[in-house]
């Protein structure tokens, strides 16, 4: 068992079959630049704290960064498995004891793999936070882009509620609406990567602090922290940085999923308010007409395993007493394979997007079907003096005469209301708006002009 970090006080070996089914190398693949970064950082605590020599700690540098080289080229992935090692710790620790010799032993002093496994979930979560919010931030930007020309098209949809009719609205206000969401996710995957960067659990040990006089803010320093952490148990135990991460992206993948649906629907012949390219088409194996939207139905999907992974994740925490134990071995999974898999998809939506066509005149046509102007009637109705409950009715019982008439409402219903001047077409309607963040173009245009500024901000903060 030369792979593991302990034994001296086993008579015997361990299970093979347990060891396997206790390693986490699998997945710990995923993370294992940020362990050798984090690795760095204890090298400068060791060096600080006077625990290692100058030269031992040039040497552990130098064994570190041929171990990160060898991450980024795969060779290290292909030397670990198939090894017994119990996770990427102690395969990156072996590793460096074969290039760094009698120093490569010095690396573990007053270290374990609770603080370690803690600080470079933290790393980790700080760029796959970054990485979504520039993809969150981009599906927001592509959404603005195509408001703008929606906008200046004065494209209309029929807006549904119960997935009938509503009211028109302008595609801009749709788009925008998207884009809004999407900015909403970029500002909690900001705020996770900020939190991340708060406290370096380095130096917390196995979960009571070290006897050797570790130099922590070194640590911190060289690892982009702003302090260490302040309580040790707390800082071994602690997820909440990437529960949040999870979280952001579930959030980020279920607004995907909504958009999704409305895409898929609208794809279809029956719609027809939107095409896709064949780039982000699929075929049928039998019918040979088909051309499917599989990746909007993929993302729809998706949505619901991101929902499932972090329920997942925050069930294996919860009920587990402070400090370290080992179900968060099952945390962590969870949160790598969920924060992969949701950033695919978020990618996934983006590229699918930038290939939908929106079908401006069809959609235009079709904005005024199912009465959409009726509630326009009833407000104007209401404006000329009526309750809201006579106003109801009146336009109400219009709606029920042309639908037997088979012809939409018109002008002559219009003055029956006592409204004549009245919009009863859907641009009329859109145009008649008055409040505030309504479909109304002036308000879209202020909308879209805030959120801009809102996403300027955090593609800033990012850079
Ligand atoms: N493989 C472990 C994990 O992923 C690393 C920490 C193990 N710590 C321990 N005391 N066994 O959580």
């Amino acid at each position: 068992m030369a792979g593991l970090q302990w034994g001296g006080r086993f008579a015997s070996t361990p299970d093979a079959s347990l060891l396997a089914f206790g390693s986490s190398l699998g997945d710990d693949l995923f993370i294992a630049r940020f362990d050798a970064l984090c690795s760095l950082g204890h090298v400068a605590a060791l060096r600080g704290g006077g625990i290692i020599s100058d030269d031992d700690a040039a040497v552990l540098t130098d064994a570190l960064n041929v171990v990160s080289a060898e991450i980024a080229d795969g060779s290290f992935n292909a030397w670990a498995i198939g090894q017994s090692f119990e996770d990427v710790h102690g395969a990156i620790d072996a590793r460096v004891r074969e290039l760094a010799g009698k120093a490569g032993e010095r690396l573990h002093a007053g270290r374990s793999r609770n603080d370690q496994v803690a600080t470079t979930l933290q790393l980790y979560a700080r760029e796959m936070a970054t990485n979504g919010a520039r993809l969150a931030l981009d599906i927001a930007a592509l959404c603005e882009d195509r408001a703008t020309v929606a906008l200046e098209r004065q494209t209309l949809l029929a807006a549904t509620t119960h997935w009938q009719p509503a009211q028109p609205v302008l595609l801009a206000l749709w788009l925008d609406a998207l884009a809004q969401s999407f900015v909403r996710a970029a500002e909690r995957f900001v705020s996770v990567a900020a939190d991340a960067t708060r406290f370096c659990p380095l130096g917390s040990a196995a979960l009571a602090g070290s006897s050797l006089p570790l130099d922590r803010d070194a640590a911190a320093r060289v690892l982009g922290f702003a302090a260490p952490s302040r309580n040790s148990l707390d800082a071994v135990g602690d997820r909440d940085v990437v529960l949040d991460l999870l979280n952001a992206v579930m959030r980020a993948t279920v607004s995907a999923s909504r958009a999704s649906e409305e895409l898929v629907i609208w794809a279809t012949p029956a719609f027809g308010y939107i095409r896709l390219d064949d780039a982000a088409s699929t075929g049928s194996s039998l019918m040979p007409q088909k051309r499917n939207p599989d990746p909007f139905e993929l993302v729809r999907g998706a949505g619901a395993r991101s929902i499932g992974t972090y329920a997942g994740a925050v069930a294996s925490i919860n009920g587990m007493a402070l400090s370290y134990h080992r179900d968060l071995q099952e945390t962590k999974s969870l949160v790598i394979h969920g924060v992969g898999a949701g950033l695919a998809a978020l990618d996934a939506f983006r590229r699918a997007f930038a290939h939908v066509h929106f079908n401006h005149v069809e959609m235009t046509a079709r904005a005024g079907a199912g009465y959409t102007v009726a509630t326009d009637l009833a407000d104007a109705v209401i404006l000329a003096g009526a309750t809201a409950r006579e106003a109801h009715r009146a336009v109400g019982e219009r709606v029920l005469a042309a639908e037997e008439e088979g012809r939409p409402l018109d002008r002559e219903d219009a003055r029956r209301l006592g409204v004549p001047e009245a919009p009863v077409d859907p641009l009329g309607s859109v145009l008649g708006k008055r409040t505030s963040g309504s479909t109304h173009p002036d308000a879209v245009a202020a909308s879209i002009a805030q959120t801009r500024e809102e996403m300027a901000a955090l593609s800033k903060g990012l850079s």
